[in-house]
């Protein structure tokens, strides 16, 4: 993407995003990466008046692969300092999981994830219907106890919710010290501890991340007291066992966050290998009406299961219940209050 289209598309999100004269923003990079999202985001800003910066990190010391959570500026308290003291954080690096972010957030910077392919951030731009149709499904998921997920494939399943707070994803970010991602639209929250119980059969058509690959054999997941007792299937169960194996981390058999998309410029039948280099699956995550589930951490909820063992799994023609009430029938959503039009 040219230099002036990608400054458009950041002067939609910078809007979005409630940047206005006079705000501190800084762009943090790595490396040799992402230098043209700094300088779009530069420019775009310059525009609405705010007072632009530019954070550069070295790239990363090839020390043995990448782990979520730890990142450059962990050495580097008078950086994170400096983004205390400003308005906003657009970060290019992908800071998220780490106590630098959440420190950062805490002094009430709000933080925008933006690393997929700008033609990806093109295609999904946060708009105002998404904004608050997501802020509703929040306020519905955080009031409800129970989440009750079934497919014609045979799954069912219960999380109660008794535990954990929600976290919506909408694509951009206007308050103090809240994190969002670009691009994204949808919500989740996680079950108790012990609240999960079930069966969950992952069906073809239904994608696993961080594999990125579409399901072709079904994955029947057996859940007990909030573990993952038993997973059986074919050719992609035996890829999801031996990938969970690979850490040597029983804690990886423990379930994360579940929730629902609601992004109609997401699809589905998008995640075509190689199309967009880098990308990290936010569009499988985000088109309307999938229910996904995810197996592993809780930590960013605020529980103490923080393995580096995580699936995300978003599904197709999924029903999901709260407290009884239907959200999402066949894949579609039927709460009236959330239902954006195709
Ligand atoms: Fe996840």
């Amino acid at each position: 993407m040219d230099h002036a289209s990608f400054t458009e598309i950041c002067l939609h999100q910078l809007k979005m995003s409630g940047v206005r004269d006079g705000e501190k923003v800084v762009v943090i990079t790595q490396g040799n990466e992402r230098l043209d999202y700094a300088d779009a985001f530069m420019s775009a800003g310059q525009r609405l008046g705010a007072k632009m910066y530019h954070m550069r990190l070295p790239a990363p010391l090839p020390t043995g692969g990448w782990a979520v959570g730890v990142n450059g500026l962990a050495d580097m308290p008078e950086a994170v300092e400096a983004l205390k003291n400003c308005d906003m954080l657009i970060d290019c690096v992908f800071l998220l999981f780490s106590p630098e972010q959440m420190a950062i957030q805490e002094a009430g910077t709000r933080v925008l994830t933006v690393v997929e392919p700008p033609e990806l951030l093109a295609r999904m731009l946060p708009n105002q219907e998404l904004k608050e149709k997501v802020e509703i499904a929040g306020k519905i998921l955080e009031s409800s106890n129970t989440m009750r997920i079934t497919s014609p494939h045979g799954t069912d399943v219960t999380y109660k919710l008794n535990t954990y707070p929600t976290v919506t994803e909408y694509a951009c970010t206007d308050e103090p010290g809240r994190w969002d991602h670009w691009p994204s639209g949808f919500v989740f929250t996680g079950g108790d501890d012990d609240g999960v119980d079930g069966t969950i059969v992952v069906a073809p058509g239904d994608i696993l991340l961080p594999q990125n690959i579409y399901v072709r054999e079904p994955i029947t997941y057996t859940i007990e007291k909030g573990w993952i007792t038993d997973i059986r299937g074919g050719l992609e169960a035996d890829i999801v066992k031996s990938y969970m194996a690979g850490f040597n981390d029983d804690r990886g058999f423990g379930m994360s966050h579940v929730g629902w998309g609601m992004n109609r410029d997401a699809k589905w039948h998008r995640m075509v290998p190689g199309e967009f280099p880098g990308g990290m699956g936010m569009e499988p995550r985000s088109f309307y009406g999938n229910v996904m589930f995810s197996t592993g951490p809780n930590s960013e909820l605020g529980g103490s299961n923080d393995t580096a063992c995580h699936l995300d799994i978003p599904m197709r023609n999924c029903s999901l219940f709260l407290d009884d009430k239907p959200i999402v029938i066949d894949g579609d959503i039927v709460e009236k209050d959330i239902k954006i039009k195709g």
